[in-house]
């Protein structure tokens, strides 16, 4: 049986609005575009990418209609790209020395890569593929061609960025942050207003030791930085030289994991709150609700913890391609963050998953379920459904679970039914790889992760990270 390691082969295969075929029936209400993004490519020539999160951007699209499926995927022709292909090197980009975070560095001495492969949105009318330097790029929704980097309506500096926005249900504005390296360094909230690139700062804290954050949490009234303490020192990177990853962020777990709590009408930093030290990239839903006493607010945050940072140090491509990394396994929990000033605890909901997604229909509301990827690789994974029960923990845990021998599922991204009830009306599309007959599939199933159809790529396209759907 095939394992994981196919999923870190280069691909470099393009097709251009195929059709592919369908087994089983897609529901013909799912009309819209799944895009998705990630590195596809870590080799060319001798030269070899160091760390998984540094191959070359690949996007897919999934084109639906009336039952049926269209397939694109391209590398975007970037600077960043085109260096790869002509040089025959990674140097400049991601050297062995010189990789994912260093690329922030890279920025602030003038040197940015434009190789985003993180995540996807829509901003000011364009699909944007995201990363976490500011060098998002524009991408022509059907041929997904670069057009170049977004142009910001605003003069904001911005160093290391998030590359998971969230998006208010309610207004369409995409929220974020970002670090801002200087003299004084500053974590930065940020809001873009639906239908521009215009980032208006909304809060901003100073801070000695900034950390390395990949997500945030958006209740209606305040966001959330959940902030571990893998942090570095300024100097490392403002001060010329060059260093990786490890030379850059070190582990202080007697720091604890803080979290900074952020009116969003005013900005004003209204709770900060310090835990036992953990490390997470994902945060999945957050929502106000009751505190102990009748009149004061707690905040739910749920998020996927991990131990240490070993999860980001693991997962050299080196490793990964031998098929003997250790996969780092994380917990989903629930935070409860009382404002009034009590202590945060939190509950548990399930163990080993990753990529937590939720319907956009319940973002900053409470809610019931959490979709995700599990990380138990034995000759493959299952997506999962954690239903958080009464939110004590006591009765969450994983409720539906699909999966098949030798497969390996990617992020689940669930599409609500337009005129759905039930929270778990809905769709949930996950990319998977079928490591037997070495190519991907994209899976549809329903909220009870039933399969409804598969529909196989003529490839298989590495793992990668985000993706979202968008309705026509
Ligand atoms: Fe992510």
């Amino acid at each position: 049986m095939g394992g994981y390691e196919a999923g870190f082969r280069d691909l470099t295969e393009e097709h251009r609005d195929r059709d592919l075929p369908v087994e089983g029936s897609i529901p013909d209400w799912l009309d819209g575009a799944l895009y998705r993004n990630g590195p596809a490519r870590w080799s060319v020539g001798d030269a070899e990418a160091d760390h998984w999160f540094d191959g070359l951007a690949h996007l897919t699209r999934f084109e639906f209609d009336d039952g049926g499926v269209r397939y694109t995927n391209r590398f975007p022709r970037t600077s960043a790209y085109r260096a790869a292909m002509e040089e025959e090197s990674f140097a400049g980009q991601f050297s062995s020395t010189d990789g994912y975070l260093a690329r922030v560095k890279s920025m602030l001495a003038g040197e940015s890569t434009d190789n985003a492969n993180v995540h996807v949105a829509r901003l000011g009318g364009d699909l944007v593929a995201l990363t976490e330097t500011p060098n998002w790029l524009r991408i022509d929704p059907e041929s997904l061609e670069n057009r170049g980097t977004i142009t910001y309506g605003d003069d904001l500096t911005a160093h290391h960025v998030t590359a998971h926005l969230r998006r208010d249900p309610e207004t369409g504005d995409h929220w974020g942050y970002f670090t801002r390296f200087g003299r004084t360094t500053e974590y930065v909230l940020f809001r873009i207003p639906e239908g521009t690139t215009r980032r208006e700062q909304v809060a901003s804290v100073a801070v000695d030791r900034p950390a390395y954050m990949h997500s945030f949490a958006l209740t209606a009234e305040y966001a959330v930085l959940v902030e571990p303490p893998l942090t570095t020192h300024p100097a490392r990177f403002l001060l010329p030289g060059s260093g990786g990853f490890i030379d850059n962020y070190d582990w202080h777990p007697d720091r604890g994991t803080r979290f900074l709590v952020f009116r969003r009408d005013s900005g004003e930093l209204v709770r900060e709150a310090t835990v036992p030290a953990f490390f997470t990239f994902h945060t999945a839903n957050a929502f106000e609700t009751a505190g102990e006493n009748d009149d004061a607010t707690a905040l739910v945050v749920d998020l996927v913890a991990y131990d240490d940072d070993s999860a980001v140090t693991d997962l050299s491509i080196a490793a990964l391609r031998g098929g003997d990394a250790g996969f780092p396994s994380g917990e989903l929990r629930r935070y409860r963050l009382p404002l009034d000033g009590g202590d945060p605890a939190y509950d548990h909901l399930a163990d080993d998953v990753e990529m937590p997604r939720f319907s956009p229909e319940v973002h900053t509301r409470e809610y019931e379920h959490v979709f995700a990827q599990s990380t138990e690789m034995e000759g493959g994974n299952a997506l999962v459904r954690v239903d958080a029960g009464d939110g004590t923990g006591d009765d969450a845990g994983v409720a539906e679970r699909w999966e098949e021998a030798g497969v390996y599922s990617g992020e689940p991204i669930f599409v609500p039914h337009p005129d759905g009830t039930e929270e778990a009306d809905g769709v949930v599309l996950s990319l998977c790889l079928d490591a037997d007959a070495e190519r991907s599939f994209l899976l549809v199933c329903d909220g009870e992760l039933t399969e409804l159809a598969r529909a196989p790529l003529p490839h298989v396209v590495p793992f990668g990270f985000h993706g979202e759907y968008f309705r026509s």
